[in-house]
């Protein structure tokens, strides 16, 4: 048995590094997430290195690292960008910009003997995000997987424990990447698994030694993360020692904080005080239009409307701790860790938030877990099941549902050239609007195209949606038009948060949630938002419907829906008041993030 504990996993910033920590706490080994210019004493026990996938690139703006890392003597595994790091550093080449994949991949190995392939089949899907690749092996090493368009997809040194994957194992979606990482655990730096822990106990003792004999301020959508969150901190500490406020900002769903109110008093959470805030967020939203300038607004005016409730209860702030029901995407897509880039700012990492949490000072009870695991734990706190099964909400709520335009904007969109994509025999256009994306670990911020297609074709549509979006740089959604006229007729227009929008947008989305669940559909979706886009041909606008299936929101599929299921909710939808076109979105995430902002 081997004398080191542990794989040190070095972030260079990707969405997906502590995802590696988990998958690798999954198996009962034990990491530790270290930046990239950590001192090789402090690596004095480790069994390995990954290195993680980033958002930089090796040829333009490569994070500085410690260079003695190669050079180690330990067990290596490169990640994405870790992969392009060690070709550079060891005598290869990489290349930007010429194969660029986002999304799912078809991996064919080549050598059934590796010892990091061992027990995968010689086809298999596996998840990829980015735009640099190897183009030429370092000495030494040879390729173990290719993809139809990579060549270097998976790779080994002859002789030396050096290995590197431009594809991702630690995603839900490479559905055997959990045998890449056993294998090099156990295989490869000859690892054994340690017993798993319980998490909720760990959660309750860092209650416990955070929270001291203080209170904590809940701030309680009424979301999964937040209602478990307020369940564990009144088990840690009771009822009395825990304020649950719930802020009704305007911008919900159909009816929510009445059903909140009554569905988490039911599961006995009766600590939820719920205060109404409309006035206040529309005030201060009604002429934004920047998407992350909406967040961090959003995100403000909830402490704003926090601090009122405390001081009208006059709460002591030395003896009251603000909490929140964060999880770690929320941080990590906020940009939280000291590589990783910026995707979208969750309403609860705004800049203030994000500096409380770094010191400290805010209770975060699930701030190092996912959905899924949220969901588990929920599970054993015995929450009802339609609470913690619940498609999630975003904290900005429908305002980042509705997309808005100034005029500036407009003219600069209309200017666009874009070019014209084929797809079959079908009418395409990239549309004048923009989308937020994730690929490469970066940020994007690109155009939809849209396709004229029945929806029968839907399924062989998806299947090239990645090819198009891997293809084209202008754009990173593919969307198949359900209804409305010619495409080519559309336009887009000046649009701002206005509260008959949101009437509409609600409207549709509680048209959407019954259909969902009427065609026992609900609980095949981790969500499914509709999105109000201003591209219409007449007075209208469009819906986009956004089903989408996954476990934890790092990565996902685009849902393709019973055509009966389809054909209701286009024909609801089409009844309201102003909608022109209605579009299926057809991405997966990588490219495109669940929310279009
Ligand atoms: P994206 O759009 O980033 O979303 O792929 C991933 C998951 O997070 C939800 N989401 C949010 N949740 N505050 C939240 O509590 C936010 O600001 C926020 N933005 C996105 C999104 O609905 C999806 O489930």
């Amino acid at each position: 048995m081997a004398k080191q504990k542990y794989i040190a996993v070095i972030d260079f910033g990707s969405q997906y590094s502590h995802l590696i920590t988990r998958r690798l706490g999954e198996l009962g080994i034990k990491t530790k997430l270290l930046t990239p210019q950590v001192n090789k004493n402090r690596l004095a026990k480790a069994a390995g290195l990954i290195l993680s996938g980033g958002p930089q690139s090796v040829i333009k703006k490569p994070v500085p690292y410690n260079q003695q890392l190669l050079r180690l003597k330990l067990p290596i595994l490169g990640v994405c960008y870790g992969l392009q790091l060690m070709a550079r550093d060891f005598g290869g080449r990489v290349t930007g910009g010429k194969i660029r994949e986002y999304g799912p991949a078809n991996l064919k190995r080549h050598d059934q003997r590796n010892k990091l392939l061992t027990d995968w089949p010689k086809q298999s899907t596996v998840w990829m995000s980015h735009g640099d690749s190897v183009t030429k092996l370092p000495p030494g090493f040879i390729t173990l997987g290719s993809t139809d368009t990579l060549r270097y997809a998976a790779v080994a040194h002859r002789h030396k424990p050096i290995f590197g994957v431009q594809f991702h194992p630690e995603v839900h979606h490479t559905p055997y990447g959990s045998i890449l990482y056993q294998n090099f655990a156990f295989n490869i730096c000859g690892l054994k698994p340690q017993k798993l822990t319980s998490k909720l106990k760990a959660i309750e003792a860092g209650i416990r030694r955070q929270v001291g004999e203080k209170k904590v301020f809940l701030l309680v959508s009424g979301g999964v993360d937040s209602t478990v969150a307020l369940a564990v901190l009144n088990r840690t500490l009771g009822k009395r020692r825990v304020y649950g406020l719930h802020i009704d900002t305007g911008l919900l769903r159909e009816q929510e904080s009445r059903l909140v109110k009554r569905q988490l008093a039911a599961a006995g959470l009766t600590n939820l005080h719920v205060v109404g805030a409309a006035g206040a967020f529309w005030r201060r939203l009604r002429s934004i239009t920047e998407p992350e300038t909406k967040r961090q607004i959003i995100g403000a005016t909830f402490l704003q409307i926090k601090a009122q409730v405390a001081k009208k209860l006059r709460l002591n702030t030395k003896s009251w701790l603000l909490g929140q029901g964060t999880i770690y995407p929320d941080t990590i897509e906020s940009g939280g860790t000291k590589h990783a880039d910026k995707i979208k700012t969750h309403h609860n990492r705004i800049n203030v938030l994000a500096q409380l949490a770094a010191r400290g000072l805010l209770v975060e009870p699930l701030k190092n877990l996912y959905k899924d695991e949220v969901r588990l734990i929920g599970a054993e706190l015995g929450l009802p099941k339609e609470l913690l099964w619940a498609h999630p909400f975003p904290g900005p709520g429908l305002a980042v549902r509705a997309l808005c335009l100034d005029s500036s904007r407009l003219k600069q969109l209309n200017q666009i050239y874009v070019s014209k994509i084929t797809v079959s025999k079908y009418n395409t256009r990239i549309l004048p609007l923009l989308s937020v994306g994730v690929q490469g670990d970066e940020r994007s911020y690109r155009h939809p195209l849209a396709i004229e297609a029945p929806y029968s074709k839907a399924t062989s549509l998806h299947y090239q949606a990645a090819k198009l979006t891997n293809k084209d740089k202008n754009i990173n959604r593919i969307l198949l038009k359900l209804s409305g006229p010619n495409l080519n007729i559309g336009k887009i227009k000046v649009a701002t948060l206005t509260p008959q929008r949101i009437k509409i947008l609600r409207q549709a989305d509680n048209i959407v949630t019954q259909e969902l669940k009427q065609g026992n559909m609900y609980k095949n979706l981790w969500q499914c938002p509709t999105v109000l886009v201003p591209f219409g041909a007449k007075l209208g606008e469009s819906i986009v419907l956004r089903p989408f299936a996954s476990r934890e929101a790092m990565t996902g599929r685009a849902y393709l829906l019973p055509q009966t299921v389809v054909r209701r909710i286009v024909r609801r939808l089409q009844a309201l008041p102003a909608i022109d076109y209605i579009f299926y979105d057809l991405t997966d995430k990588p490219p495109g993030t669940v929310e279009w902002e």
